[in-house]
């Protein structure tokens, strides 16, 4: 009980002279009249801040103009043949990429312009189209400011269904020829009921060819493709082709091998790399071609792969699996 009170009392004595000390050297400041160069300097240095860094109501953004060309045609009137349309826009107030600049142009200036989009990051595939003569996805090109026009057309090469929008049927066709899928013939009985294995060297054999998403730019840039596109599989197709192939965990290689070995499915690429030039996804179909021809011709040949996985599957069954769980 001493302690504490004596405590309280050492403690309110010490702060009275803090307190007293404080008013004093606040009396001994205001006292003074001129203030010090330190607190010019800084008055100063705020003034200066606020001069430059806070915008005047009044400052007018200028506006930066940029002229878009776009490729319109219309089936329902057929009368008019395909055109191209011109929009002045302002890229302040529009996002920084083509596809923002196809949705302002929507959204602002002409709600009829068709085209595709979907994840607008450069995932889906759908966006690819022809920008200032580059077959690309308009979601991750920017826009460069420029005097000379943004011209935007289909991809070249395709039936038109409207305005940017391509016929992707053939494409997609052959797509499916390929069985784009694992293939463990005589393992139907055990889908679903295990993992198969891989080993990272297997895995990363498939690097620069999974990440491929279908946009068709390399397939439409191929010209090959524009003369014989019916027959010919052109490079989107034949590096998924390629992708599967290579697959540790497919067992059915030399069935696909066998499917595309004819005159026209791969050997029409004369490996002019128009395709990996354009790849928005920096990939490299031509030289998928090119081993693909390599394992054709038997120069080379496929791998065993590092891990088996074992078969006959020690469950039997999903019954059986979940009996021998309990
Ligand atoms: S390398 Fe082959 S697939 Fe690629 S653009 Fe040339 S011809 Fe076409
Ligand atoms: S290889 Fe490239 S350009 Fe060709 S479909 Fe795939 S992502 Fe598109
Ligand atoms: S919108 Fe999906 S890739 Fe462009």
């Amino acid at each position: 009980m001493y302690t504490a009170v004596s405590r309280s009392v050492f403690t309110s004595h010490f702060w009275m002279r803090g307190v007293a000390r404080i008013r004093v050297s606040r009396l001994s400041t205001s006292a003074k009249e001129t203030p010090s160069e330190t607190d010019t300097a800084v008055a100063k240095e705020i003034a200066g801040i606020a001069e430059c860094k806070t915008p005047s109501k009044e400052t007018k953004v200028e506006p930066r103009l940029q002229i878009v060309r776009v490729y319109r045609w219309n089936p329902e009137k057929p009368k008019v043949k395909p055109y191209m349309q011109q929009f002045s826009i302002d890229l302040n107030k529009c996002g920084t990429m083509v596809l923002n600049v196809l949705a302002f142009i929507k959204a602002q200036h002409d709600p009829t312009l068709s085209f595709r989009k979907s994840c607008r990051e450069g995932v889906c595939g759908c966006c690819g189209m022809n920008i200032n003569g580059v077959n690309t996805l308009a979601c991750v090109t920017k826009v460069k400011e420029s005097p000379k026009p943004l011209v935007i057309y289909p991809l070249p090469h395709t039936y038109v269904i409207r305005d940017l929008i391509p016929d992707m049927e053939q494409f997609l066709r052959q797509f499916h020829k390929i069985d784009q899928y694992l293939k463990r013939p005589g393992e139907d009985d055990f889908l679903g009921m295990r993992q198969i294995l891989q080993s990272p060297r297997d895995r990363k054999k498939l690097n620069g060819l999974y990440e491929c998403i279908m946009c068709g730019c390399c397939t439409y840039s191929c010209p090959p493709y524009w003369w014989l596109g019916d027959k010919y599989l052109g490079p989107a197709v034949l590096l998924q082709a390629y992708r599967w192939v290579m697959d540790s965990r497919d067992m059915a290689h030399e069935e696909r091998l066998l499917k595309i070995r004819d005159f026209y499915s791969v050997y029409r690429c004369h490996t002019i790399f128009n395709c990996t030039k354009t790849c928005p996804k920096g990939l490299n179909p031509g030289r998928a071609i090119a081993q693909l021809k390599c394992l054709l011709a038997g120069l080379t040949k496929k791998e065993k792969p590092d891990l088996e996985t074992a078969i006959p599957n020690f469950c039997q069954s999903e019954e059986q699996y979940l009996s021998k769980k309990e």
